[in-house]
């Protein structure tokens, strides 16, 4: 078995899952939304003290399962250093005293590999990824094979979801607040559809929350209609960029992941997508859409059959991480 600890942002989660089969043995996850939600983000200091109190306690219930783990998979990067450090320290503690060996995973493989949770990996896969930290085109081709296609020039898509409800005073995190505003609202705001006249396949999205901003600002639109155009327009530029990605590299599967991924307007957009273009389309389970240990435990279980091991002197936290391009 393999025991794996996620911390990179504001989830405490740790997950005991069977080598051979997969199987998810154990899964906790301990959020900390409501104590961020009045400061409309997260707070890094607040959220490592919260890993602190809440890891032990999961931890402490997986203790029969000590005698019968082989290695500790832990999210190292990328993330927030203060609270990626609470679930690295756990890790090599555990490791030390355990004699196991480490594992150290990236938590945006850790999002691909939330699609095979209990699940063999299907590849090559285009995979774009909707997170609060990251919005990417990745080609994943296996653990050791993931290279990046497209990426956001500033904010990213969950992000700009945050932002926008912070605005309107909607508290965080800011995505299903929006999405569900929006299902009441109009699309009356005339917002821009970034770099429509770029040729390169790449996302941005300050330019749609400073049109929002301004909207907010000349205080005609009601906040529903303003979330409903805020997320169509959000929505319609992945579209625009994915759809140049599929149309030059033509993947056959294509998956959406990341804690944005359980918009259920996007996922409706993507579909469409996939009857155009004639590619299988999956997302993960709901339960793993946002941060959780058990894709950690997943990817590393494909680690650990490739022995990717780290000595726990040399694991480090890399806050930013950088892919090849593909
Ligand atoms: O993957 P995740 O749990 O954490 C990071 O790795 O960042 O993603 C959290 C992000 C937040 O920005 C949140 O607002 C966004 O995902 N999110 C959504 C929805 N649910 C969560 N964005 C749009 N629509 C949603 N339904
Ligand atoms: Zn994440």
């Amino acid at each position: 078995m393999i025991l794996a600890i996620e911390s990179s942002c504001d989830d405490s989660s740790i997950a005991v899952m069977d080598i051979k089969t997969k199987k998810l043995l154990f899964h906790k996850k301990v959020s900390q939304e409501l104590e961020h939600s009045k400061y409309g983000g997260v707070v890094p200091e607040l959220a490592s003290r919260l890993h602190a109190e809440a890891l032990p306690k999961i931890l402490e219930e997986t203790k029969d399962f000590f005698p019968k783990l082989k290695a500790v998979a832990v999210t190292n990067a990328p993330g927030l250093s203060v609270t990626l450090q609470e679930g690295v320290i756990m890790a090599k503690a555990l490791s030390i005293s355990l004699k196991l060996p480490l594992i150290g995973v990236n938590h945006l493989i850790g999002h691909i590999y939330s699609l095979f949770i209990e699940k063999e990996e299907i590849k090559p896969m285009m995979v774009l990824l909707v997170s609060g930290g990251h919005t990417k085109i990745l080609n994943f081709n296996g653990i050791k094979n993931v290279c990046e296609i497209a990426t956001t020039l500033d904010d990213s898509f969950g992000e700009s979801f945050d932002k926008v409800a912070k605005m309107l005073g909607l508290g965080y995190p800011g995505g299903p607040v929006i999405e569900k505003l929006a299902l009441k609202g109009e699309c009356i705001v005339g917002l821009p559809l970034p770099l429509k006249n770029s040729s390169d396949i790449k996302f941005s999205y300050s330019g749609i929350k400073n049109a929002v901003r301004l909207a907010i600002e000349e205080k005609r639109y009601k906040k529903e209609d303003i979330a409903a155009s805020f997320q169509k327009k959000a929505i319609q530029h992945l579209i625009f960029m994915a759809k140049r990605a599929v149309k030059k590299y033509k993947p056959k599967h294509f998956a959406i992941v990341g804690g944005a991924s359980a918009n259920l307007a996007l996922r409706k957009e993507f579909e469409k997508l996939s009857d155009e273009f004639h590619f299988k389309l999956y997302y993960p389970e709901m339960k793993y859409t946002s941060d959780n240990a058990a894709m950690i435990a997943r990817a590393g279980v494909e680690m650990y059959n490739q022995k990717m091991f780290t000595d726990y002197k040399n694991l480090k936290i890399m806050p930013r991480v950088e892919f090849n391009k593909c």
